[in-house]
């Protein structure tokens, strides 16, 4: 049906499920879907060449904006909680208030060093983000067939959207959910907007953004897109829900983690740093 889904990297634990969800989107026809996508590791690059590719917030840390004080800070903060993150030993109930110590701490040294607004774009530009191989195909199709992409990100919004902004894939039917910054009156960074979103409350976040599922009650059918078991709930907002297929990217600790990804993910892609199984799907479906 579709010769993507029969690359070495693709894992499914029920392939026939898979294709029957495939088939009755594709029949249900685009003006019934939507997507929705994790960012960090899921729409960018894990690595290339070998070397890690940034996060939102790793394009931030890595930038000339912050102290070489703070850049230590926050690398320490990586080193200490980026493992917890994906420690497949430890329950979300443990990992919960460890993540939210992470995103608090990291935060509140980003407003400590006053980020100047005006100074993102250069940011994001003279840094390593990448996203992934295929991704122009992504967004592109999406936007020919006027179905709405929404990025749902623990990230940085300000960040994440000149990203997307410099590929030139920034369309009228892209829709973020974000860490957004605030900004005082001198365009220095003063705190971060709204309730935090951490990789385990986008649940909340959903239902916190009904309004944005709302507009969309029509859409029944659903693809999502991420690379962390939190992801899954991406999706809990959406108005009586009829089909969903969900990809999983497996991009670190691969072996320890497979088994729990093949049990939440229909689709699990492993150490494949492309949108191709996405792009073979969208392409099929429409
Ligand atoms: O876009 P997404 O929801 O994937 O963004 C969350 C990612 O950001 C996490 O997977 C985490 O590893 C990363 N992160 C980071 N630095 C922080 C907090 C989170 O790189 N201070
Ligand atoms: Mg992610």
């Amino acid at each position: 049906m579709i010769p993507e889904l029969s690359r070495p990297s693709v894992y499914m634990r029920d392939p026939r499920r898979v294709e029957e969800i495939i088939k009755a989107m594709k029949q249900a026809g685009p003006s019934t879907m939507q997507v929705i996508s994790d960012f960090d590791m899921t729409l960018t690059r894990f690595a290339y060449n070998g070397k890690r590719c940034p996060t939102c917030h790793n394009i931030l840390e890595n930038s000339k904006l912050i102290s070489q004080e703070c850049r230590d800070k926050l690398e320490d903060l990586l080193n200490t909680y980026y493992p917890i993150e994906i420690d497949s030993s430890r329950s979300v109930e443990e990992k919960l208030p460890l993540m939210v110590e992470w995103w608090t701490k990291a935060h509140d040294l980003l407003v400590q060093q006053k980020i100047r607004k005006d100074l993102l774009t250069l940011v994001v530009r003279e840094s390593d983000a990448m996203l992934r191989e295929g991704y122009r195909v992504f967004f592109d199709q999406l936007q020919e067939h006027s179905i709405p992409l929404l990025i749902f990100s623990a990230g940085v919004g300000d960040v994440l959207e000149e990203v997307i902004r410099q590929a030139g894939v920034f369309h009228p039917n892209v829709k973020i959910f974000s860490n957004y910054m605030d900004f005082d009156e001198n365009g220095a960074l003063r705190a971060f907007k709204g309730q935090l979103i951490h990789i385990y409350n986008k649940r909340e976040g959903a239902l916190l953004n009904s309004g944005h599922f709302q507009e969309l009650k029509a859409r029944h059918n659903v693809l999502l897109l991420g690379d962390s078991l939190g992801d899954l709930t991406m999706a809990d907002g959406v108005y009586s829900m009829e089909n969903i297929l969900k990809i999983g990217y497996l991009n670190d600790k691969v072996q320890e983690r497979k088994e729990s990804y093949l049990n939440a993910y229909d689709i699990v892609l492993q150490q494949d740093e492309t949108m191709d199984v996405a792009n073979a799907i969208l392409l099929y479906m429409t």
